[in-house]
């Protein structure tokens, strides 16, 4: 490797030792592994599934989902401006076709802080549910995992599970109640992934709480959703999508994070590139190249939102396994230190920082320094947005 090479994985394996700092895409876990074994670099990886259910109208389903699972009190999470809108009709009208009893919360706050992750967590505790079903971007989804995750274990203080050094990084060991994620956005691909990430208002910086334990029981991508859309929040959730996807492609390798656990419960979840989330990772790349800018540009291309839509699920396969890097480890302090910036097309009445925006941001810088470290990765993924090479819709057959 050239020497440039060397300066980037060290600084990656220096990030990895400091995943702490970086908790919500690193490569560790929240806990350190007690006792490392006396080899220094991992030699395996582990895939964790995610459960997708995928096709236009599927939303249709949760009410039989609820009642397959014996679901007698649901709560429904999402936001203000989202409730207002056709996705949580559809989830309503399913639950009601299906008599399914429920309660609504809709005050999860885009880009959620401990505070109002703090007041779903009470409703939550109040409301003593046993299945949630959470329809919207990142935002909520995530406020309904840690809302679950804390209804769970009502002795818990806020701070046990946030990852350290803010919180006290203890693994989940309660049984967590059945979560279904309907994500109306394309880019985190949190209905994939085992994160919740909120802004922590005192120190003005975003962390989370990262455990397998919280991750949905099923993601329902319903391509639909994405047609109510606003352009900018397409765009930065593609933004987010095609970051989580170089990110993981270029992630340290599994086999070059250290240290390599004694016991296979401490490997991590985000283990650095290895060969199954490279696949995931780059199909999800193809997809952006071809569809991204459709999408944004053309409210209602339906193929090239649906194919968004999916790669979002993709790279968070491929991330949620691999982890990501420098363009979100430097992202958390951009949105954390938001003073009064108006994002286009959020209908809030806060500042932020879109989390899509304050991940590109830094991405040009990033990968002409991580370049030097797998100089052909980049060279893939630089001809993979370069070039229209991706085989049309009508060419994917399941036979
Ligand atoms: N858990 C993870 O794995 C993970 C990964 C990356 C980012 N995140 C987090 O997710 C959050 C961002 O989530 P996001 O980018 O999905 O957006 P979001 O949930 O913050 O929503 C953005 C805006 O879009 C609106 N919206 C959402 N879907 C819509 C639709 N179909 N039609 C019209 N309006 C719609 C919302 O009401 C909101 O105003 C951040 O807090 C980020 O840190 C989580
Ligand atoms: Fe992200």
């Amino acid at each position: 490797m050239a020497g440039g090479g060397d300066r980037v994985a060290r600084l990656l394996r220096q990030l990895q030792r400091a995943a702490c700092q970086c908790p919500a895409h690193s490569h560790a876990y929240s806990e350190a592994p007690k006792h490392a074994a006396l080899r220094t670099t991992d030699y395996a990886f582990e895939m964790a599934v995610s459960n997708i259910r995928y096709g236009e109208g599927v939303t249709k389903e949760v009410g039989m989902d609820l009642q397959n699972l014996g679901a007698r009190k649901v709560c429904v999470m999402t936001d203000k401006n989202l409730c207002q809108l056709p996705p949580v009709k559809a989830v309503l009208n399913s639950l009601a076709k299906n008599s399914i009893t429920f309660q609504m919360y809709d005050d999860v706050r885009v880009e959620p802080t401990d505070q109002s992750f703090m007041d779903a967590i009470t409703f939550a505790k109040k409301g003593k549910f046993d299945a949630y079903v959470a329809v919207g971007g990142g935002s909520v989804i995530d406020t309904c995992k840690a809302a679950n995750l804390y209804a769970s274990s009502p002795e818990s203080d806020f701070l046990d599970y946030v990852n350290a050094p803010i919180g006290k990084g203890k693994s989940v060991t309660v049984p967590l109640k059945p979560l279904i994620a309907v994500p109306t956005t394309a880019g985190t691909g949190s209905e994939t992934t085992g994160i919740a990430i909120f802004d922590y208002k005192e120190l003005k910086v975003k962390t989370g709480i990262a455990s397998r334990a919280i991750k949905p029981i099923l993601g329902m991508i319903d391509p639909l959703h994405t047609l109510h859309m606003p352009e900018r929040v397409v765009a930065n959730g593609g933004f987010d999508v095609l970051c989580h996807a170089l990110e993981a492609y270029t992630a340290l390798p599994y086999n070059m994070r250290s240290p390599c656990p004694s016991n296979p419960i401490n490997r991590p979840a985000y283990q650095g590139s290895n060969p199954i989330s490279d696949v995931w990772a780059v199909h999800a790349l193809r997809i952006v190249a071809k569809y991204l800018k459709r999408a944004v540009r053309i409210p209602d291309d339906h193929e090239a939102r649906a194919y968004m839509h999916l790669a979002s699920a993709f790279a968070g396969i491929g991330f949620g396994n691999a982890g990501v890097h420098l363009c979100h480890g430097m992202s958390y302090p951009i949105s954390g230190l938001v003073k009064s910036y108006k994002a286009k097309d959020y209908n809030v009445d806060h500042p932020l920082v879109p989390h899509g925006l304050s991940v590109v941001l830094t991405s040009p810088a990033v990968f002409t320094f991580t370049a030097q470290m797998c100089p052909e990765r980049h060279l893939e993924a630089a001809e993979i947005l370069a070039t229209d090479t991706y085989l049309p819709l009508d060419q994917f057959t399941c036979n």
